[in-house]
């Protein structure tokens, strides 16, 4: 049974009155993450790589950070993963070391339903190499029916023997829905291609499991998985063998470090082993279950209890007249994550926004950097979306609070 109340415990800013439903935008910070920071930085912030005991201590903390890295996500080895400042900055690295294999009249296929970062990274790439890029464009009646944003048929069109690299969400940041990425590798393999794939909306609602998703390469933030700033990339060690080095020579052609240029932050890293343990800790299995079948575990009740949340959500949304629920309408945990977004009509949604923040329930509005869905909606004169996303620390009680907040704010 999911422990809300020691999952709230551990998080020091959920001590307030607010209610943060901008979860997709960033997570709280676990104060056990915090705390190892604090530690790193009071007893080893020295350079790694010497001799001397400070050095081997902060060595073997960072270290401890990558593995733990390597057991959330299912990697082989803790070797496999990159670190980088951001989603946006490890993005910009893959394609920039990628682009050294593409040739001109290769293609490239992006959507239009991704965040900028899996989009205009590979549009560059593209462009420095004379590439062709491809639109996998979102299947507007779909979306608006509640159904799936992009068409598997739709990608069959657009794969050719030519095709090198598709980029692709896990998970829509504007509207939650999941994505069928099993279905999706299979159909760029056969023809020949690599799957990227952008966790972030995806990875603090469901165990990611990088190897049998069928990625070859799959990145996230870790500031919105209740971890510190920075951001983790795995790159199938396949491919990774065949990316060029985009660091100094002296460092090689291996991962980490020909894909890590100007290193990582040491302290932010060592937090990581505290965002697994919290996780591998909400499972109600025995301490001395293997840790994976924890996280599976853990990330399977997260599931069901953010379920709750979003239907009571969708209930009032779905059935408020003049609002529009965009993407799925159902809460279903197969279907979507409660990242919720909607429209009002004949309202903007910036002064929804402006109308619920004085209560204190924290939401948002806009295009998320995800501006080319926004217009692919026609939602742009709109303001965009009003977005409500939530964690698994969020309680039904808040919930109630946003609704009463949109009540009151909603015309009649
Ligand atoms: C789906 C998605 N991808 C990528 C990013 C970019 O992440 P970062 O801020 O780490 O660059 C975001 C950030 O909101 C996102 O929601």
């Amino acid at each position: 049974m999911f422990d809300l109340q020691r999952a709230r415990a551990a998080f020091p800013g959920l001590q307030s009155e607010s209610v943060f439903f901008d979860a997709a935008g960033g997570s709280q910070l676990l104060g056990a993450a915090l705390d190892a920071q604090a530690l790193y930085a009071r007893t080893s912030f020295v350079q790694l790589g010497a001799s001397y005991p400070a050095s081997c201590l902060a060595a073997e903390r960072v270290a401890a950070g990558r593995a733990a890295m390597a057991e959330l996500v299912g990697a082989g080895a803790a070797s496999e993963l990159v670190f980088g400042s951001s989603t946006t900055q490890l993005l910009a690295n893959l394609a920039l070391s990628a682009a050294f294999a593409l040739a001109p009249g290769d293609e490239v296929v992006v959507t239009d339903i991704d965040h900028e970062s899996n989009i205009g990274a590979w549009r560059r790439m593209a462009a420095l190499r004379g590439a062709t890029v491809r639109t996998w464009a979102i299947d507007r009646a779909s979306v608006e029916s509640g159904g799936a944003a992009l068409s598997l048929d739709a990608l069959d069109a657009l794969l050719t023997p030519r095709t090198r690299i598709v980029a692709v969400t896990h998970c829509s940041n504007i509207f939650g829905a999941l994505m069928p990425i099993a279905a999706i590798a299979e159909r760029v393999h056969a023809a020949g291609a690599r799957l990227v794939v952008d966790g972030v909306a995806y990875a603090p609602h469901r165990l990611v499991d990088v190897r049998a998703c069928g990625a070859d390469a799959y990145v996230f933030s870790t500031y919105k998985v209740y971890g510190p700033h920075l951001a983790v990339l795995w790159v199938r060690p396949d491919w990774a063998a065949q990316l060029a080095p985009i660091n100094h020579e002296v460092l090689g052609q291996a991962l980490p470090y020909k894909l890590e240029p100007g290193g990582v932050q040491h302290e932010l890293v060592a937090c990581l082993p505290a965002v697994r343990d919290y996780l591998a800790g909400l499972s109600g299995l025995p301490a001395s279950t293997e840790v994976r079948a924890r996280l599976a575990d853990a990330f399977e009740q997260i599931a069901a209890h953010e379920a709750t949340l979003a239907q009571r959500t969708l209930d009032f949304l779905n059935g408020r007249k003049g609002v529009r629920v965009i993407g799925p309408t159902t809460a279903d945990p197969r279907v979507r994550v409660p990242t919720l977004s909607f429209v009002v009509e004949g309202v903007r949604s910036p002064d929804v926004v402006a109308a619920v923040d004085p209560t204190g329930v924290c939401i948002r509005h806009g295009e998320f950097y995800a501006g080319r869905i926004i217009s692919a909606l026609g939602l742009r004169a709109q303001g965009g979306v009003v977005r409500a996303s939530m964690a698994h620390y969020a309680t039904l009680a808040e919930v109630d609070r946003l609704i009463a907040a949109l009540d009151a704010a909603l015309p009649r």
